[in-house]
């Protein structure tokens, strides 16, 4: 029997998060994620959306199989479209899983009906049933979602829930796709569902809620949710996702810590120490910076400038403080390690961190790690995080890798950059260009080399740490046009204590994920 307080935790930052645009993950990058997210206590990972790619079926086939198969694993689902081939892809991946989920949707909102799928909803009605009924003969566990519910009649909602329901779906997810919702409306919306749909309050079909922030309401109207009946919300480490972006999974999960008694003792599995590591990873792995402001996990969260606030919280911090830093993980004590930091000490380390490296990357890892320490004397988790998170960008299949980088500039001088590249075969390439800037030469000479027609969107630099032998965080984000004139954005990071190569090897991380696009393209065209 379900307690009827616990709220369910569906992180999808692995499929709706993965749609921010540029922050496109790799297989070992995904997999990372999805072991720190069995740590931190979500009950299911939406692990991706297994048709949209062969590289999206692997990396919900490999988290399904790894921490699909932990002990007492979370759920693992893939999205799919409501039709056969949707779901034989989304169930050919989640099947290894000891726990595994089909997620279908079908729009129901009258002005997708209309203009998007080009159907009556009569025939959404027929679609639904008969998808749903198709996935519940795969699996046992299947949750639907009506797209584009938060602008749908919630007199068709409510007969679509309930063909939805006959035909075997166990969780009804109801999206504001487009964050239009008000608190009180999406509330009224959910309040709505719980009462006109047959099994869920008796407990055989949990509610689940999902909004999108574009009026930066989606942790708000997820709480109306909850407050409502539903009992699961789909969030995001971060709230990243299409646009605005989704419902952060930190908010929610604090807000109903911090003010249990508001929400009549609602509550999740979050083990809420492990909040800012598991931001901070995703962060560096997806080169989406957290702003400095952002509850929970943001830089200044815990920060007091002001005097009266620094002299109340010396005095008491209940004065100005509603949560223990500690209680998110934000920890003060900073273990350092360096150059006579041993093997074990740097793995003990990663561990700690939360990332699993296996032997050959701990060796490379280590390696980096030894090289960092001739230059820098005391090395910090945030020296390591960015180390790490530049290894993982680093691919088999790249196109090129840097192999040296020469650039010359000053005052009144035009920049000049030289760079040589090392291709899959081993054989070099060199160029050199100028630029408006040095970095700028840098991106021209790789563009010459390769010959990526890639434009620059945004450069990010900040130093990891303080001090003249700081780590420069380089992040960079380029688009990119494939043969038949789509546009893509691709990010790419590169940390290093030399600025320009931060920033050249970032731009090629990027560059590296174009083309292998242009390729797949190419490929599939032929
Ligand atoms: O926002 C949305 O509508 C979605 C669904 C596919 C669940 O992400
Ligand atoms: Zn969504």
């Amino acid at each position: 029997m379900r307690d009827p307080n616990r709220v369910l935790i569906f992180d999808t930052t692995l499929r709706d998060g993965e749609q921010s645009p540029g922050a496109t993950l790799n297989l070992a990058e995904k997999l990372e994620i999805a072991r720190q997210l069995a740590r931190l206590g979500v009950d299911i990972i939406e692990a991706g959306f297994a048709i949209a790619s062969p590289g999206d079926f692997e990396a919900v086939s490999r988290i399904a199989q790894e921490v699909g198969q932990l002990d007492n694993p979370p759920i693992i689902a893939s999205l799919a479209r409501a039709n056969k081939k949707d779901i034989d892809a989304a169930w050919g991946a989640v099947q290894w899983a000891k726990r595994p989920r089909i997620h279908t949707f079908l729009a129901t909102s009258d002005i997708h009906l209309e203009h998007k799928l080009r159907i009556s909803r009569s025939d959404c009605i027929e679609q639904v049933g008969e998808m749903v009924s198709y996935a519940r003969s795969l699996c046992e566990d299947v949750e639907f979602s009506p797209e584009d519910a938060g602008r749908s009649d919630p007199a068709f909602l409510w007969e679509v829930l309930r063909v939805a329901v006959q035909a075997g779906a166990t969780t009804l997810n109801i999206p504001d796709t487009v964050g239009y919702c008000t608190p009180q409306e999406y509330g009224k919306l959910i309040a709505g569902i719980v009462e006109n749909v047959p099994g869920v309050k008796e407990g055989r079909v949990v509610v689940s809620v999902h909004c999108h922030d574009d009026l930066g309401l989606a942790t708000a109207n997820t709480l109306a949710g909850l407050l409502a009946g539903a009992r699961q919300a789909e969030v995001t480490v971060n709230g990243i996702g299409e646009r605005a972006g989704n419902t952060s999974l930190e908010e929610v999960v604090m807000a109903l810590k911090t003010r249990s008694q508001f929400f009549g003792g609602l509550y999740t599995n979050i083990d809420t120490t492990q909040l800012v590591r598991t931001s901070k990873m995703v962060s560096s792995l997806t080169s989406i910076p957290v702003q400095p402001n952002k509850a929970i996990v943001g830089a200044n969260a815990f920060a007091h400038e002001a005097g009266i606030h620094q002299d109340g919280m010396l005095k008491n911090p209940l004065t100005y403080e509603i949560m223990r830093p500690e209680s998110v993980g934000w920890n003060s004590t900073n273990l350092v390690l360096g150059k006579h930091s041993g093997r074990h000490a740097f793995a003990d380390r990663l561990r700690q961190m939360g990332y699993e490296l296996s032997r050959e990357e701990l060796d490379r890892a280590f390696e980096r790690f030894k090289a960092l320490c001739d230059k820098k004397k005391v090395v910090s988790d945030a020296d390591i995080e960015a180390l790490i998170t530049d290894q993982f960008e680093m691919l088999e299949d790249d196109l090129y890798r840097l192999d040296e980088i020469q650039v010359a500039t000053g005052t009144g001088n035009t920049p000049v950059a030289s760079v040589r590249l090392i291709d899959k075969e081993g054989e070099p390439h060199q160029d050199a260009a100028i630029g408006n800037g040095p970095v700028n030469a840098v991106c021209n000479c790789i563009n010459r080399i390769t010959g990526a027609n890639a434009k620059l969107l945004e450069f990010h630099v900040h130093a990891v740490t303080e001090g003249i032998d700081a780590i420069a965080n380089v992040t960079i984000r380029v688009e990119m046009i494939d043969a038949h004139g789509k546009r893509y954005v691709f990010s790419g990071r590169s940390a290093d204590t030399d600025t320009l190569v931060a920033s050249g090897k970032a731009y090629l991380a990027a560059v590296n994920k174009g083309l292998r696009r242009v390729k797949r393209v190419a490929d599939t065209t032929a």
